[in-house]
């Protein structure tokens, strides 16, 4: 198959080639192997040898022209950077998500990429994947480690998970990409859509707390909106805290004083009493553990208080 090229002359009259000026034929990587052989001989333990392998795909689809483009203005020059159509250096951050997009908008589809916080900042494939010098076992990584690769930007991120409370990130036992998706993610169904923060969702487009802490995954005949509506962000760090249980609040009854105040439901009047005047009196230190007597804070199935 050759594609474009037989059918240069008619396609570039109809638009469908955008060809550069002097046109460029596929010349197969072999013709790469000369000059660029630390690369060449690596090249077959990459997962984009597959397309040479096997040995049917489309020139412009197959081995190093894929993503460099047709090589033989490069070579009759004998080599240079402005010889080659696609030589990363010199592309915009657009130019490199086209590029790889090109095959992977499938693979990469559960993911918003387009629209993504990364994308929008010009973080794009590059700046996460290296298809040549990967140290990663797997994603062609740019670091050995995941949690290294996202560190380099977010250094914020590296401190909470340093606190004395945390998802064991560094540990090893957690992923970033167990809660996020670094491709992209779209609005989400709890938290009223606000903040999505790339956040990962799961099943039927549940967070992704669920995946693992799947006794809290419900539906429960009791929820509680703040865990449904809100989120489990709403009481707690995700990425660390100086609290037990992740906890945003020293004390557990400050989380639930946020929402939970005098003018809202708690403590509403009945029939013009104050309904906390005969317990929950805050100056009484065993209503300040709430959660000793709600103990299914997350939801119930027995009970509309979650006492039980
Ligand atoms: C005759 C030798 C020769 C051959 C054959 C050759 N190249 Fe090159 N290539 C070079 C030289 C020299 C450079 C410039 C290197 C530099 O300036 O650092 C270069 C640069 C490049 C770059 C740009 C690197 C950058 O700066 O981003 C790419 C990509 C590239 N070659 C790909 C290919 C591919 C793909 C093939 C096979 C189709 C190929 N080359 C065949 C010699 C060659
Ligand atoms: C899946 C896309 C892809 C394929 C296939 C590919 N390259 Fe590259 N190449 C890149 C990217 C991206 C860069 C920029 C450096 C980086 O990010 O790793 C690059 C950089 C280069 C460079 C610049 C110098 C360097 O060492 O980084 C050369 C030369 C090159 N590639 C040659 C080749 C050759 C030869 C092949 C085939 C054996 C090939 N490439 C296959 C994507 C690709
Ligand atoms: C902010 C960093 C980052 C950016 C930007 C990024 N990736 Fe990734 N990518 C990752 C990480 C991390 C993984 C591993 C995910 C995992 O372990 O579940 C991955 C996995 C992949 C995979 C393999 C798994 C899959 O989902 O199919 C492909 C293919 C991929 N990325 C392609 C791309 C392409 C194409 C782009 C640009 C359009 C891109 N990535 C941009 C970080 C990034
Ligand atoms: C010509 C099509 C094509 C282009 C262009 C292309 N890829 Fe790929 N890519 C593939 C195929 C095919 C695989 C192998 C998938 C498999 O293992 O089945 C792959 C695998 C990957 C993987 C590894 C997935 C894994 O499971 O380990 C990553 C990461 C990736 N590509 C990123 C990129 C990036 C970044 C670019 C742009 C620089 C790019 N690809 C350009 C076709 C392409
Ligand atoms: C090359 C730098 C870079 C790398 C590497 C990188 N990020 Fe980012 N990330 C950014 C930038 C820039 C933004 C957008 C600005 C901001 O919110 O900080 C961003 C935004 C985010 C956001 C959304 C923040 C928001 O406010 O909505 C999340 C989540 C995120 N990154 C996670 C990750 C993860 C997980 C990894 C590793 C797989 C990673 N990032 C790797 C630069 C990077
Ligand atoms: C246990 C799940 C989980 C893990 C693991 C996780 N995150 Fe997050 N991350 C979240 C949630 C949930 C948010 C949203 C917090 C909010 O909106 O209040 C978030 C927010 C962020 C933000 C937005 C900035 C901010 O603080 O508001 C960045 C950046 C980020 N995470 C990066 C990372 C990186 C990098 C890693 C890995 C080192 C990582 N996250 C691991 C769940 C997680
Ligand atoms: C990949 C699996 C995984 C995901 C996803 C995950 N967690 Fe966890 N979580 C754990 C593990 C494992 C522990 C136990 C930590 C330890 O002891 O090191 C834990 C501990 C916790 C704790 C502290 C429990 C205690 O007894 O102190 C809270 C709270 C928590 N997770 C909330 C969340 C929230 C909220 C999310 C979503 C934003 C989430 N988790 C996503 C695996 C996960
Ligand atoms: C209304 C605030 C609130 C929300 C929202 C919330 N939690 Fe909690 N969570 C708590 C409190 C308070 C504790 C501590 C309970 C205790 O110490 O008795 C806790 C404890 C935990 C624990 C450790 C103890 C246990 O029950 O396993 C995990 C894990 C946990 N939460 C996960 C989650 C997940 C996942 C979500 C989202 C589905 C979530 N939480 C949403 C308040 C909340
Ligand atoms: C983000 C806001 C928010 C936080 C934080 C919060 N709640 Fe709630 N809670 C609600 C809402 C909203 C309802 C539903 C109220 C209704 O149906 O009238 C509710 C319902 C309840 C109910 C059932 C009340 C009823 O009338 O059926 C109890 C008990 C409760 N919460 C206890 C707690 C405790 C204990 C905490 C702290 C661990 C807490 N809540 C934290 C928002 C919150
Ligand atoms: C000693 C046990 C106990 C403790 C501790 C406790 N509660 Fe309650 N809570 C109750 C009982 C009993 C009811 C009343 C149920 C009824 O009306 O039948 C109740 C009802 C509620 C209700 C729903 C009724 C209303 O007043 O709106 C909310 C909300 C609530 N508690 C929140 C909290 C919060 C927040 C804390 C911690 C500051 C807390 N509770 C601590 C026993 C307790």
């Amino acid at each position: 198959m050759s594609g474009c090229n037989a059918w240069a002359p008619l396609a570039l009259l109809i638009g469908l080639c955008a060809l550069p000026a002097a046109a460029q034929d596929y010349v197969g990587s072999n013709a790469c192997r000369t000059c660029h052989i630390d690369l060449y001989s690596t090249f077959f333990r990459n997962p984009h040898y597959k397309s040479i392998a096997a040995g049917n795909q489309a020139p412009e689809k197959t081995g190093c022209e894929s993503c460099h483009g047709p090589a033989s203005g490069h070579v009759g020059a004998g080599g240079g950077k402005d010889t080659i159509p696609r030589a990363f250096s010199k592309l915009s951050p657009t130019q490199v998500a086209d590029t790889c997009l090109g095959c992977h908008a499938q693979s990469i589809s559960r993911a918003n990429i387009r629209r993504s916080e990364h994308t929008l900042d010009d973080v794009v494939c590059t700046n996460c994947h290296s298809i040549h010098r990967s140290p990663a076992p797997k994603n062609l990584l740019k670091t050995e480690q995941q949690r290294d690769l996202c560190y380099g930007c977010h250094t914020t991120v590296r401190a909470q998970f340093s606190m004395p409370f945390k998802h064991r990130v560094n540990e090893g036992s957690v992923q970033c990409t167990d809660c996020h998706n670094p491709h992209g993610s779209f609005a989400a169904t709890w938290n009223m859509g606000a903040r999505p923060r790339m956040v990962e969702q799961g099943v039927g487009n549940e967070q992704p707390c669920m995946k693992c802490h799947i006794d809290k995954r419900g539906p429960f005949v009791f929820e509680h909106a703040a865990v449904r509506v809100e989120g489990c962000e709403t009481c707690h760090s995700a990425h660390g805290s100086t609290n037990p249980r992740l906890l945003k609040r020293p004390v557990v009854y400050t989380v639930c004083l946020e929402c939970h105040t005098g003018s809202g439901n708690f403590g509403r009047q009945a029939n013009g009493i104050p309904r906390n005047s005969t317990f929950h009196n805050m100056a009484d230190p065993r209503f300040q553990n709430c959660t000793s007597c709600h103990v299914r804070i997350h939801g119930s199935n027995a009970d509309s208080f979650f006492f039980r």
